[in-house]
């Protein structure tokens, strides 16, 4: 299997957080791997060594048109030697858009799910008329977080080899916070920013997660969820103003779907004085820069 180092430690130099005494350590998890950057080499690493500890040829995960996560296990297949499926939900729209011609060219095999179906896909007269047309697959989960993808991102606060307060992440899924705070030494806690809009279900969701993993749901985590910006994918001018700004001031083109919205809140907390003075944070970069200008 693919080995990835520790991602590296880079302090922000920003005299909005000089002024509110607060630190911000990136951890670059965006460089873990260029085809498996950030979380996405974390949540799959143990899945990846179970499906093919099990004898599985074929790898089966959703998502929807654009998902990070379909990308990432079409090119895991393509590198470990798995045939994937990846199921999209809603219709096909051809020309395929970048993700699922990357999907499609790393040979995944691409199918459609009616979004009412999509919404069930979880249950079992789902997933078995799925092995009826597919045959024997290891399932992937929509956002890849399960039980291994839990225990992969909770190696995360080992490697941070600095003294530190907090861990800050994105949510999508839960998955990455989930790993993330169950990984945390004493006295340290998790902040996860919610992508999505109304994101209280998202609490339940990384307890559930915990659970499965654990056993038990660690009490050293919260999520804010005044960052989403309207909604999952969408974006705000307040958003847009503050990838602007930090792209002039820092060189890093945020991607506005998760990072942005998670160093938005980040900033935004420590104007309001939220972290006491003296707060060393670590912001997980969950994923790559954007790399286009919007
Ligand atoms: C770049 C990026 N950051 C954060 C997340 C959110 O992670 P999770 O779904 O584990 O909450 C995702 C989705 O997997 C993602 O693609």
């Amino acid at each position: 299997m693919l080995a990835a180092g520790p991602s590296p430690l880079a302090e922000l130099d920003d005299p909005r957080l000089a002024r509110a005494g607060v630190r911000v350590i990136l951890k670059r998890d965006d460089l873990i791997h260029p085809l498996l950057p950030g979380n996405k080499w974390r949540k799959l690493k143990y899945n990846l060594a179970l499906a093919a500890e099990s004898g599985h040829e074929t790898l089966l995960t959703f998502g929807g048109a654009y998902s990070n996560h379909v990308r990432a296990v079409a090119a895991a297949g393509a590198r470990f030697g798995f045939r994937t499926v990846g199921v999209i939900r809603g219709e096909e729209h051809l020309p395929l858009n970048d993700v699922l011609a990357f999907a499609a060219g790393c040979g995944m095999r691409l199918v459609y799910m009616n979004r009412t179906t999509y919404r069930v896909k979880d249950t079992a007269p789902v997933v078995e008329a799925l092995r009826e047309e597919f045959g024997r697959f290891y399932l992937l989960p929509e956002g890849g977080s399960n039980e291994p993808a839990v225990r992969g991102c909770a190696e995360l606060p080992g490697e941070i080899d600095v003294p530190f307060d907090v861990v800050c992440c994105p949510v999508g899924t839960g998955g990455t916070l989930a790993g993330i705070a169950a990984g945390l030494g004493p006295g340290r806690r998790a902040l996860g920013f919610s992508v999505l809009r109304g994101g209280r279900f998202l609490a339940g969701d990384v307890a559930r997660l915990q659970t499965a993993a654990y056993g038990e749901v660690s009490a050293n985590w919260t999520i804010d969820d005044g960052f989403h910006a309207g909604g999952y994918a969408r974006r705000s001018p307040e958003l847009d103003a503050f990838i602007d700004d930090f792209a002039a001031r820092h060189g890093m083109l945020l991607d506005w779907v998760y990072v942005a919205k998670m160093m938005w809140g980040i900033f935004t907390l420590a104007g309001r004085g939220t972290f006491p003075p003296g707060t060393t944070v670590i912001a997980v970069i969950t994923g790559p820069m954007a790399d286009a200008p919007r």
